[in-house]
């Protein structure tokens, strides 16, 4: 081994093979294979020993030179397949900052509390702090209290749920008007919203529904401020053309009492299917607290008078946001919620 054309063949060799190495292991083995310590070119520099004195020194320079082109090339080619590696990298993990994102469905409240939020603020802006009862409830907050006798329509097993231990499920939310008046002093007004139950079950009637209870209690307070919270409440949610219509009617728990309609906003009191050609929507009860009631909760009712509502929130959200049957409004489909 002491040619130069020896050497020219080992470098030829050390550039196919580097060019050839496709990945920066293959390329560190090819190195080894010519400047490890067993490699050609090492080998070539432990013979020189063997050379006779004069031709040493430049076989042993034209090698160590071989040594450091073998090295120069390694290097380059090792730069390459690190870029190229990178390239790969970069296109297989290609993100198009420009496309669009996926986006999570977002969820909303439903019609009901969506009303009753109104609803509530609405009265919270007339002063009125929101009061909350069980919707299981001692006979005497139900009816009891409320002056509803014993033999009452209103307490047959045809219309209310009866539970074990005289307990029932609420019927209204009048069961709060007792446990909010019982040992608080006059003046004070109270909103509940909630859910009662009824034996019921029809195109227009759930046997579970919501109400909305509304009362207030003060010296001098008459029909006339009655008249006035109501209007001005159904003209917040129906607009200020809406009229309301009191009729007499009959509760135990108020005297007088009416039975509240407001006009109806969908054919501007013409008749039309909603209202059942009467012009007229059937929206709730009310009246002035009987001075009976009062006293059951130990209030003097020849010094304080009040007057009392209750209306349904389920038909105000179907007239709210068009929903055409009760039922859409308690199955929970998606479908029809995601459209409201
Ligand atoms: N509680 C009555 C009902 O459910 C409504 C009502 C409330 C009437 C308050 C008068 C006063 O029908």
């Amino acid at each position: 081994m002491s040619g130069s054309s020896d050497l020219d063949a080992l470098l030829e060799a050390a550039r196919e093979a580097i060019a050839r190495a496709d990945a920066t292991q293959a390329l560190l083995e090819v190195r080894a294979s010519f400047l490890g310590r067993k490699g050609s070119v090492s080998e070539l520099l432990r013979g020189i020993g063997s050379l006779p004195a004069e031709e040493r020194g430049r076989v042993g320079q034209a090698a160590n030179e071989a040594k450091r082109t073998i090295e120069g090339w390694v290097a380059e080619r090792k730069e390459a397949l690190e870029r190229s590696a990178t390239d790969d990298a970069l296109a297989a993990h290609h993100l198009d900052v420009t496309l669009p994102g996926t986006g999570s469905p977002s969820g909303s409240l439903h019609p009901i509390t969506q009303v009753t939020r109104e609803m509530v603020s609405f009265f919270a802006s007339m002063g009125f702090s929101l009061e909350e009862g069980p919707e299981v409830e001692t006979d005497w907050n139900n009816f009891e209290a409320l002056n509803i006798p014993p033999d009452h329509p209103s307490r047959d097993e045809q219309d209310t749920f009866y539970l074990e231990g005289g307990h029932v499920l609420r019927t209204h939310t009048s069961n709060v008007q007792i446990r909010a008046m019982t040992g608080r002093t006059p003046p004070f007004r109270f909103i509940a919203t909630g859910r009662v139950y009824r034996h019921d079950l029809s195109p227009r009637h759930s046997p579970m529904f919501h109400q909305i209870e509304g009362f207030l209690v003060d010296e001098r307070v008459t029909f006339g401020d009655l008249k006035g919270v109501l209007l001005a409440f159904g003209r917040h949610l129906f607009g200020d053309d809406v009229s309301l219509r009191f009729r007499a009617n009959h509760f135990p728990f108020t005297e007088p009492s009416a039975e509240l309609d407001y006009s109806c906003t969908l054919c501007a009191g013409k008749g039309c299917k909603v209202c059942s050609d009467s012009g007229w929507v059937e929206w709730g009860g009310c009246g002035m607290i009987h001075p009976k009631v009062l006293e059951r909760c130990d209030i003097d009712s020849e010094r304080y008078q009040g007057f009392a509502f209750g209306m349904g929130i389920d038909r105000t959200a179907m007239r709210r946001f068009n929903i055409p049957h009760l039922r859409h409004l308690f199955e929970g489909d998606l479908r029809v919620l995601g459209q409201l």
